[in-house]
C-alpha cells in the first residue's frame, strides 16, 4: 500500500527505498515526509501548536465526538455530522475496507473508521502528542488497531487505487492547495471508493466567507497574539471554487447537510438579518464523475 515520497516506487516501510530515503519510526508512528517536506511544513507545524494550545485544544478524553473538554459548542454540531456520516458509511460502503483518514489529528475518528469496519490509516503533518498523531497512541493502548503516517495529504505516499474511502473531517481547508490535495485524494481512490470532505466551514458564495474568515483572523491575533500568517492558515471551502477543483480533477460530489441544532439554526437566521452568513459544515460526498 505504501509508495516511497521521493520516487514513488513501493515502499517497505522497514528498509530503505532504493532512491535512498529513509523510513523512520517515532512512538509508533511512521515517518515518511521527506526533509524537504518537512521543512516545509516547521512553520504550519509551529503556528497551529502555538495556536491551538492558546485556544485550549488538545489533550481531550478518549471518546471524542463525546464528552469534549472544551469547545462544546462545535462539538455539540460535529456530534450531528458525526452520526449522519456514521449512517451515510454503512449504508454506501457496507463492505469497509481500507480509509485514509487524512488531517487526522489526534485520530479520533480513525478509530471509529475501525469500530465501522475500515481498516484506517491515519495522516497527518503533525505527529504531536498533544493534539497530532502521537496523541493517537493511546487509542492503541486501549485495543484500537490503526496505522499512523506522517505525511502531507497533498502529496500521499500511498500507492494508486488503495483506499475505499478517503476522508478529510475539519481537515481540507487547513491545506493551502485543496485541488493538489483532491487530486491526491482522487488517485489514492479505488475505483468504487468515496471520498468525504466534512467539517470544514463551507459558504455558497466567496465573499460570505472571506468576510466571516477575514473576521475571525482579525480576533484570533488580537485574543491569541500569534500572526495573521498563522492565524490565516485555516481558511474556507466555497462552492463555486470547490466545484472547479472538483471538475479540474475528474470529480463530482454532492452536499448532504446534517441538522446542526437549534442553536446554530439561530444563530445563522440573526446572521442573515445582518447580511451575513454563518459557515454551513456539510457533508460533501465526492466520487469519480460519470
Ligand atoms: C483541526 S485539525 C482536525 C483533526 C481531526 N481530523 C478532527 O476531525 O478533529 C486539522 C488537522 O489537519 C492537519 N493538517 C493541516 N494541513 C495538513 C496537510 N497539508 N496535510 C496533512 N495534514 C494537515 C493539521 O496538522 C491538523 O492535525
Amino acid at each position: 500500500m505504501l509508495a516511497c515520497p521521493r520516487c514513488r516506487r513501493g515502499l517497505d516501510p522497514d528498509r530503505a527505498c532504493a532512491c535512498g530515503f529513509e523510513p523512520k519510526r517515532r512512538d509508533g508512528v511512521l515517518d515518511l515526509m521527506t526533509p524537504e517536506q518537512t521543512a516545509a511544513y516547521a512553520a504550519f507545524r509551529d503556528g497551529y501548536e502555538t495556536l491551538r494550545r492558546r485556544e485550549g485544544w488538545g489533550g481531550d478524553d478518549l471518546e471524542l465526538p463525546f464528552e469534549p473538554r472544551a469547545h462544546h459548542d462545535i462539538w455539540t454540531v460535529r456530534q450531528r455530522t458525526f452520526k449522519r456520516l456514521e449512517g451515510l458509511l454503512r449504508q454506501r460502503l457496507p463492505e469497509g475496507g481500507a480509509a485514509l483518514d487524512a488531517g487526522a489529528g489526534n485520530c479520533w475518528l480513525t478509530r471509529h473508521l475501525e469500530h465501522w469496519g475500515f481498516d484506517p490509516v491515519a495522516v497527518d503533518v503533525n505527529d504531536g502528542p498533544v493534539d497530532g498523531l502521537r496523541a493517537g497512541g493511546a487509542y492503541l493502548g486501549i485495543g484500537d488497531h490503526f496505522e499512523r503516517v506522517r505525511a502531507p495529504m497533498e502529496s500521499l505516499p500511498f500507492r494508486d487505487g488503495a483506499f475505499r474511502l478517503v476522508l478529510a473531517a475539519d481537515a481540507l481547508h487547513y491545506c493551502p492547495d485543496m485541488a493538489a490535495a483532491l487530486g491526491e485524494f482522487k488517485r489514492v481512490l479505488a475505483p468504487d471508493g468515496l471520498i468525504v470532505v466534512m467539517d470544514s466551514p463551507w459558504y455558497e458564495r466567496e465573499r460570505h466567507g472571506a468576510r466571516a474568515w477575514e473576521s475571525g483572523v482579525r480576533a484570533m491575533v488580537d485574543r491569541h497574539g500569534v500572526s495573521r500568517d498563522v492565524a490565516g492558515r485555516s481558511r474556507f471551502l466555497f462552492r463555486a471554487a470547490f466545484a472547479a477543483d472538483a471538475t479540474r480533477n475528474g470529480l463530482g460530489f454532492e452536499v448532504i447537510r446534517p441538522w446542526p441544532g437549534w442553536r446554530r439554526t439561530l444563530e445563522a437566521a440573526s446572521a442573515r438579518f445582518y447580511e451575513r452568513r454563518l459557515a454551513a459544515f456539510p457533508i460533501l460526498v465526492v466520487r469519480r464523475a460519470a
